[in-house]
């Protein structure tokens, strides 16, 4: 097993769920769990220990109580923040979480000099650039996961129409983790069938709708919290490809430093992810409608990075 150490910031649902993941398929060998409830965190440590232990897993999961423990970590994954509640959208969460952010990667940063750290908590293109900002560090090292999860919701609203095909469905989605997201179905196929070939206008008007309203739909459902096996899964596919540096292309979150036009923002794009976290961002080939869909989520996002400038 490789002798790499992963730490989670936050082990609420999302954060429970990938430790889980991690753990059972033995994916690292050292897990740090961090969270501010102290006796909910040694739960989940011993929880996913015992886990660990009937599937045979060598994976260590350990509660780290204090900073000092918190350390040497090669990917970190911070959760950390409020969840959404029904009839809240993730922008609502903003300052609050905002601040968590900051507090967080002020403990974390001087112990995990070489980490590549990825961000989950909500709204997540704005918790990007705030990580970014209170870190100093490099926008390589600094990655939000939504865009997985998101084509990942969009393949199962394909999959809905279409009743065929689960599991040969490769959907695209870029653009902020928000409603202005820009899933784009002529980037998106079947086994390497276009979707306007085997899926009507309308049948895409609805899967591109179902695909921005994917969240908001569960925490309807749930009433309490958000959705957490899609986006633990999507997140353990990003820690994959980083500690075995498998160079894989994914949609993250990520700083813009001129591609696509836009810098000193933080939007989903393709990228390329290895050792060094985001080792190539892709610029896809995007027709007007598109640009401007993009241009659209870029705006949202900057409105939410100038009230923190204003209020942070
Ligand atoms: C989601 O899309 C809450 O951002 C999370 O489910």
């Amino acid at each position: 097993m490789n002798k790499k150490t992963v730490g989670i910031i936050g082990v609420g649902n999302v954060g429970s769920t990938l430790a889980f993941t991690l753990a059972t398929k033995n994916m690292c060998s050292t897990l740090l769990l961090k969270d501010v409830r102290e006796n909910f965190v040694q739960a989940m440590a011993l929880d996913i220990s015992q886990a660990t232990n009937a599937s045979k897993s060598k994976t260590i999961t350990k509660a780290c109580l204090n900073n000092e423990e918190f350390k040497d970590c090669d990917v970190i994954v911070i959760t950390a923040g409020v969840a959404r509640r029904p009839g809240m959208s993730r922008d609502d969460l903003l300052l609050t979480n905002a601040k968590i952010m900051t507090s967080v990667i002020t403990q974390i940063i001087p112990n995990n000099p070489n980490a590549i750290i990825i961000v989950v908590s909500n709204p997540l293109d704005a918790m990007v650039y705030t990580a970014l900002k209170a870190s100093n560090w490099s926008r390589n090292k600094i990655i939000g996961m939504a865009g997985i999860l998101d084509s990942a919701r969009m393949a199962h609203f394909i999959f809905e129409k279409l009743g065929y095909g689960q599991g040969q469905i490769e959907a695209s989605v870029m653009g902020g983790h928000g409603d202005d997201m820009v899933p784009l179905p002529d980037f998106s196929t079947v086994a390497g069938v276009r979707l306007s070939e085997v899926l009507s206008k309308e049948d895409i008007d609805d899967i591109v709708y179902k695909t921005k309203n994917g969240g908001a739909q569960i925490v309807k459902l749930l009433e309490t919290g958000s959705a957490y096996y899609a986006p633990a899964y999507s997140t353990s596919l990003m820690i994959e490809a980083i500690l075995e540096d498998k160079k894989e292309i994914y949609p993250c979150a990520v700083m813009l430093d001129g591609e696509y036009g836009y810098e000193d923002i933080v939007s989903g794009v393709p990228v390329m992810l290895g050792a060094n976290g985001v080792e190539k961002i892709i610029e896809l080939n995007l027709k007007n409608q598109q640009k401007e869909e993009f241009s659209k989520s870029i705006a949202s996002v900057k409105e939410l990075i100038n009230i923190l400038k204003e209020k942070l």
